[in-house]
């Protein structure tokens, strides 16, 4: 029997009224590449549409590689960059991936340092939910639809003021366990972040938001038996608590996302002394180990999604509540060192932050 989900009204902070992607900043840069001239310097120009050639390669067969990730204000005011040198060279992983040239990594960090002086005014300061968000993306550039890789390409950055990706919704989210769609499949790019990895999950994401969920969570397209990740966002479990808790979230197997926040969760639990481990994760196992209360606290963590608490997972027949259904001690404490870290207020011992 399915239990209602009732989602509790509650009044947006001003942050969370801010939508992913409604707020763009002035300027965005752009490069070209061409056979005969490499990687053209990077502009910054304003934001403006740009004339497209209906018949543009990267638009029609999916040669399109982007990133994500964020600049936050510090306490003296400046605006720094996380880990932008990761983000750099999953790009260059993304565009070998698709067949498309690498950009150099000094290239793409520099295009975000140009864009973040011009723009990052625009942040409002004295709000730590708000960020600003920056968008690399690179896509096939050439008006010719034979099907084979672009021969030239456009380098766009772009920014905006983010608030919570989750809106105004309650403290802990629903997430659909999808049983009829897959993600990724081995061989394929799910280990890369290419727009054709997100298009085709929106369908399972309509199925989770009609069954009253904010997040769908991906299984491995083989058996639909071990957990991956989520909707642009990778997962993490919490087993036990108090100081003998355990952090795991599964390993990478090649079809899912190496996530640069994943990445740093992992050295920041290690960090507050919580054993952490990658590991295959069987879905099965999961849900029993939510129904006895072993799992103690789930989390999706995201650039986007920061460090988002889940409360119950659930499918077409069943669902299951995790912990108390509310945000978890040991979440909330690696979303808040987490965040701390990235407004400058904790120690940075590994050079994250790069000031612009
Ligand atoms: C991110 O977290 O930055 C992502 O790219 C995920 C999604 C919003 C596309």
């Amino acid at each position: 029997m399915t239990e209602e989900i009732t989602l509790a009204p509650q009044a947006p902070a001003a942050s969370a009224r801010v939508g992913h992607g409604d707020m763009f900043t002035g300027h965005m840069t752009s490069s070209v590449w061409s056979p005969q001239d490499g990687w053209r310097p990077s502009e910054l120009l304003p934001l403006a549409p740009i004339p497209t050639h209906p018949g543009t390669l990267g638009m029609h067969y999916a040669q399109v590689v982007f990133e994500g990730m964020k600049a936050f204000r510090q306490p003296d005011g400046a605006i720094a960059v996380f880990r932008p040198w990761e983000n750099a060279h999953r790009f260059q992983r993304s565009a070998r991936r698709l067949a498309m040239p690498e950009l150099p990594a000094r290239m793409f960090v520099e295009a975000i340092d140009q864009l973040v002086a011009a723009d990052g005014h625009e942040l409002p300061a004295g709000d730590d939910e708000l960020s600003l968000y920056i968008r690399p993306v690179m896509y096939g550039s050439e008006p010719n639809l034979m099907l084979r890789p672009s021969h030239e390409y456009r380098f766009l950055v772009l920014a905006f003021v983010a608030g919570g990706f989750f809106g105004d919704q309650p403290g802990a989210l629903s997430v659909w366990v999808s049983r009829d769609h897959s993600r990724a499949m081995p061989g394929g790019t799910g280990d890369v972040k290419c727009a054709a990895n997100y298009g085709p999950s929106f369908v399972a994401q309509q199925q989770a938001a009609a069954a009253g969920c904010q997040q769908v969570l991906w299984l491995d397209s083989g058996q639909r038996r071990w957990v991956e990740e989520m909707g642009g966002m990778n997962v993490f479990l919490v087993r036990g608590r108090g100081p003998e808790a355990e952090l795991v979230t599964p390993e990478l197997t090649g079809t899912l996302l190496p996530g640069v926040t994943r990445d740093s969760l992992l050295a920041l639990g290690a960090r507050m002394g919580f054993r952490v481990r990658q590991e295959r994760v069987p879905i099965d196992a999961l849900l029993a180990d939510c129904a006895s209360g072993a799992i103690t606290e789930m989390f999706a963590c995201g650039t986007a999604a920061v460090v988002a608490p889940i409360g119950r997972l659930r499918d077409a027949d069943r669902q299951w509540t995790i912990g108390d259904g509310g945000p978890g001690p040991v979440t909330l404490a690696l979303r808040e060192r987490l965040v701390d870290v990235q407004h400058g207020r904790a120690a940075d011992p590994d050079g994250w932050l790069r000031p612009v």
